[in-house]
């Protein structure tokens, strides 16, 4: 989604708002701008497609001088991308410029309005009536102004915006977008992530719903929507910019992968003492775990098939029952919710706009919300009840891999805690578990190792024009997240199916030559997996399987088998992900995608 850099210091702003912006690249865009004001007039660039076009079109800044100023990526919600939708956007006296990441639900309201009172507008976009709205109010007090049009405004919005008539400082307000602010005693900034500043600080303060932010080259101050100065808590920023940055790799998501053996042992570790899981983030007794009847597990995308995965983990290991929602059904299907019910929002970001209106639907109903959340202070951490952190660090690619691992884990983790607390599996199936667990970096590392053969297979299906994964119980959940990697990143049409469906309809979609890829790690659902590989194959399919080590039986039935080590059956989906993540970026380079940004796609999706 959008993404908002702002500078004010004693540096030329616009090389700084470049760099920024870049480093937001990952949250997707398709235009990009910039305002800087240049001692006289604030003035504005901006370009359709790559930031690489805003920076040679204005040198890379030299051509903006100023020390202070804004600027945006866009991905395009109110009117196509182009030059005149890109933000920043001016009032018509060319005095206020805005960027804006969120949609102004009621801007045709608000349009018709402001067009009656004669303003002009040149742009499709629901941000321009930021831009004439605050001009409208503004009768010398930007303070006074902004508060005016946060009370007209319905929606979500981070804004960043400059008036010409006060040069020296910069504001920015947010309600359900993020918005954080970092300042390095040489100026101040404003960016919807971190990683766009840390470069240059790693003191931040998350600006929270309705607060507005006036900063100067001194220092920020934050206010409420009364106009009532706020105490604000700054924290300091402990990865390192470098944790954002390729390391050497071709693309982040490869990067990312190669993560995922010590994103694991981070997300368990912590977790693992003794003999026992301890995750104090749940803040609840034995007592209040054994009183939990059901869990509700919400979700969205990949963080969604995570939830799945739980659902078969914590209703096979712990006997609870587990209902698994995507988050932008669960928000508006009046979901039932009884005494008893925990639930839990699992998102990377914790910014995700459905799975943070989910939260907020539960928690209105008086249910306690237990957040799985990756991005340290994000929305989704701030408002549940309790957090449980996947300690992945910064994940850049918009194709989660490394957060997505990491998601498994701490499900694995809540679910080994209920089951011991729920006496569903033996002391010892509960240390072999433990072991089991420990022991999955370093299979990962081995699969990883893997990845010349993987790619060579992927090379093979650069021109598929579509592909089936199927699998039975965890690994049709695993299933789906395969799939969802390959389609979003290689552009390749693909289904997941659980495979004992095949015959009620999908079977007519397998012709000669299409790849079935079948998951087949549960030992107890082998014979069962294995009919439907051979009716797919006999039907002209070309069966890639993904099993455990051992199971050579499998090899009657697949033209290609890729073997997984042996783990616990419950933890086989960590494995197994791993060869459907490397075949699907080996596709996807084959074919000349933008791996680490797919066409359409945004990494953090703040709108709904
Ligand atoms: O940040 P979140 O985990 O809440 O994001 C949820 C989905 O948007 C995300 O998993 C998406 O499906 C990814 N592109 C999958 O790789």
């Amino acid at each position: 989604m959008c993404g908002i850099v702002g500078y004010i210091g004693k540096d030329q702003a616009a090389p700084i708002i470049l760099d920024g912006l870049a480093r937001l690249e990952y949250r997707g865009y398709d235009s990009a701008g910039m305002a800087v004001y240049d001692g006289e007039k604030v003035n504005i660039t901006k370009s359709v497609g790559r930031l690489k076009a805003l920076s040679e079109l204005t040198h890379d800044g030299a051509t903006m001088p100023g020390t202070v100023g804004i600027g945006h990526t866009r991905w395009a919600t109110h009117g196509a991308p182009s030059n005149v939708n890109a933000h920043p956007h001016f009032n018509e006296k060319e005095t206020i410029a805005v960027v804006h990441n969120g949609i102004i639900e009621n801007y045709l309201a608000l349009k018709k309005k402001l067009t009656q009172r004669g303003y002009h507008f040149v742009s499709e976009t629901d941000t321009e009536v930021l831009a004439h709205m605050l001009d409208y109010y503004y009768k010398g007090d930007p303070m006074e102004a902004i508060i005016k049009v946060l009370h007209r405004v319905e929606g979500s919005y981070a804004l960043g915006i400059l008036f010409a008539d006060f040069p020296g400082e910069l504001f920015a307000v947010r309600k359900d977008s993020p918005l954080i602010v970092g300042q390095n005693g040489e100026g101040c900034f404003i960016a919807s992530d971190v990683p766009a500043i840390l470069r240059y600080t790693r003191t931040v303060t998350y600006i929270e719903n309705q607060e507005i932010v006036r900063l100067s080259k001194e220092g920020f101050h934050v206010y409420n929507v009364d106009a009532e100065e706020l105490e604000k808590p700054s924290v300091t920023i402990e990865w390192d910019a470098e944790a954002a940055e390729k390391a050497g790799y071709e693309h982040f998501m490869l990067k990312e992968m190669y993560e995922q053996p010590k994103t694991v042992a981070d997300t368990a570790g912590p977790r693992i003492r003794g003999n026992d899981i301890v995750i104090e983030e749940l803040g609840m007794s034995e007592e209040e775990l054994l009183k939990v009847k059901k869990i509700h597990i919400v979700a969205c995308g990949s963080a969604y098939h995570a939830g799945v995965t739980g659902k078969y983990v914590l209703e096979g290991m712990a006997r609870i029952p587990v209902e698994v929602d995507l988050a932008s059904e669960f928000r508006y299907r009046d979901p039932i919710l009884e005494e008893g019910a925990m639930v839990i929002v699992i998102s990377q970001s914790g910014e995700t706009a459905d799975s943070l209106a989910a939260l907020r639907e539960a928690k209105e109903r008086g249910f306690k919300v237990l957040g799985i959340v990756n991005v340290v202070g994000s929305s989704i951490a701030r408002e549940a009840d309790n957090v449980m952190y996947t300690w992945a660090g910064p994940e850049i690619a918009v194709a989660t891999t490394k957060a997505y691992s990491a998601q498994l884990i701490a499900l694995y983790l809540l679910a080994m805690k209920f089951s011991r607390v729920r006496h569903t599996v033996t002391e010892e199936e509960f240390s072999e578990m433990l072991g089991d667990l420990r022991r999955l970096p370093d299979q990962i590392e081995l699969l990883l190792n893997n990845k010349n053969r993987i790619q060579r297979f992927a090379n093979r299906y650069i021109a598929a024009k579509e592909v089936f994964f199927i699998g039975r119980g965890i690994d049709y959940a695993i299933s789906m997240e395969g799939s969802l990697k390959l389609k979003e990143i290689s552009y390749i049409h693909s289904e997941a199916y659980a495979a004992g469906e095949l015959k009620h309809g999908t079977i007519s979609l397998i012709e000669e030559g299409t790849l079935v890829a079948a998951v087949a790690t549960q030992s107890s659902l082998y014979q069962k997996i294995i009919s439907n590989m051979v009716e797919v194959k006999s039907r002209g399919a070309f069966v890639l399987a993904v099993t455990c080590e051992g199971n050579r039986e499998i090899e009657k039935a697949a033209d290609y088998v890729i073997y997984i080590p042996i783990t616990n059956r419950f933890f086989t989906n960590s494995l197994a992900i791993i060869p459907l993540q490397l075949f699907s970026y080996y596709v996807a380079v084959g074919k000349g995608c933008d791996v680490d940004k797919p066409r359409n796609l945004a990494k953090s999706v703040t709108v709904e």
